[in-house]
C-alpha cells in the first residue's frame, strides 16, 4: 500500500498521536525481521548488545534472554519510541538487564568498542548520508564484534510503496561499500523471512 509522504515521515521519527499509531502498526510489521536478525546476530551469554533505532523495542526482550547477565542497549532518537521501548522492558530495565537510550545514532554515548554485537532493522533508508552513523556503531563495536543491519533494497519491489523524499533505499552493493568504508569486513548476505535482506559483518 503506497504510504503519502505524511506517514512515511513517521517512519524514521515517530512524533506525537500519529507516532503512537504508526508506531503500533510497526511493532506487528516487524517482529518476523527482528527475530531473523536476531537469530543471525546470534548474542553469546554475557555479551553486551546494541540495537540500533530499537523502535518499540521488542527486540530487546529476546536479545535480554540470549544474553543473561550481558547487558541489552536500544537507542531511538524518537521520545516517542523510546517511551514505548521503556514500556515494553519495564521489568528488565528494572532488573539493569536493558537499557534504552533516547539519542541519534550519528553520537553514540558509549565508550570505544564497549559492545560485542550490535543490530539495526529498517533504519539505514533514515540515515543520508548513511557514515556517521555506520562509523558510530564501529566505533562502539569491539574489533572483531558482530553487526547485522537489515533493510529492503533498492530492487525490492515494496520499495514503490515508500516515497522517495523520505526513504533512501540503496543496492546490496551500494550498502555493502557503505559498510566497508565504515570498518566493518567479513560480509554475509541472506533474505529475511519477507524477503527483506540481513546483511552479517564484523568489525574490523
Ligand atoms: C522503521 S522504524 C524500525 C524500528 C525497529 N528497528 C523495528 O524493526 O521495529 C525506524 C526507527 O529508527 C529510529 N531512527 C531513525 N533514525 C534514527 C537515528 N538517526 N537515530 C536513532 N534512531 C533513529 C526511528 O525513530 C524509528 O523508531
Amino acid at each position: 500500500m503506497r504510504r503519502p509522504e505524511y506517514i512515511a515521515k513517521q517512519g524514521g521519527m515517530p512524533r506525537g498521536w500519529l507516532g503512537r499509531f504508526v508506531a503500533s502498526i510497526m511493532e506487528r510489521e516487524t517482529t518476523a525481521i527482528n527475530y531473523d536478525a536476531i537469530a543471525r546476530l546470534d548474542p553469546k551469554e554475557g555479551d553486551a548488545v546494541l540495537d540500533v533505532g530499537t523502535g518499540n523495542g521488542i527486540s530487546l526482550r529476546h536479545l535480554a534472554a540470549r544474553v543473561g547477565e550481558g547487558i541489552v542497549v536500544g537507542v531511538d532518537h524518537s521520545p516517542v519510541m523510546c517511551g514505548r521501548a521503556e514500556r515494553n522492558n519495564k521489568t528488565l530495565i528494572v532488573d539493569g538487564r536493558v537499557e534504552v537510550k533516547c539519542t541519534g545514532s550519528d553520537d553514540l554515548p558509549f565508550e570505544t568498542g564497549y559492545f560485542d554485537a550490535a543490530m539495526s532493522v529498517h533504519t539505514i533508508y533514515f540515515w543520508n548520508p548513511a557514515e556517521p552513523h555506520l562509523k558510530e556503531i564501529a566505533r562502539v563495536l569491539r574489533p572483531g564484534g558482530k553487526f547485522v543491519l537489515a533493510f529492503r533494497s533498492s530492487s525490492d519491489p515494496a520499495t514503490s510503496d515508500f516515497p522517495a523524499s523520505v526513504y533512501t533505499f540503496r543496492s546490496i552493493e551500494e550498502i555493502e561499500s557503505l559498510a566497508d568504508s565504515c570498518g566493518f569486513e567479513n560480509f554475509i548476505y541472506e533474505n529475511g523471512s519477507e524477503m527483506e535482506t540481513l546483511l552479517s559483518a564484523t568489525r574490523e
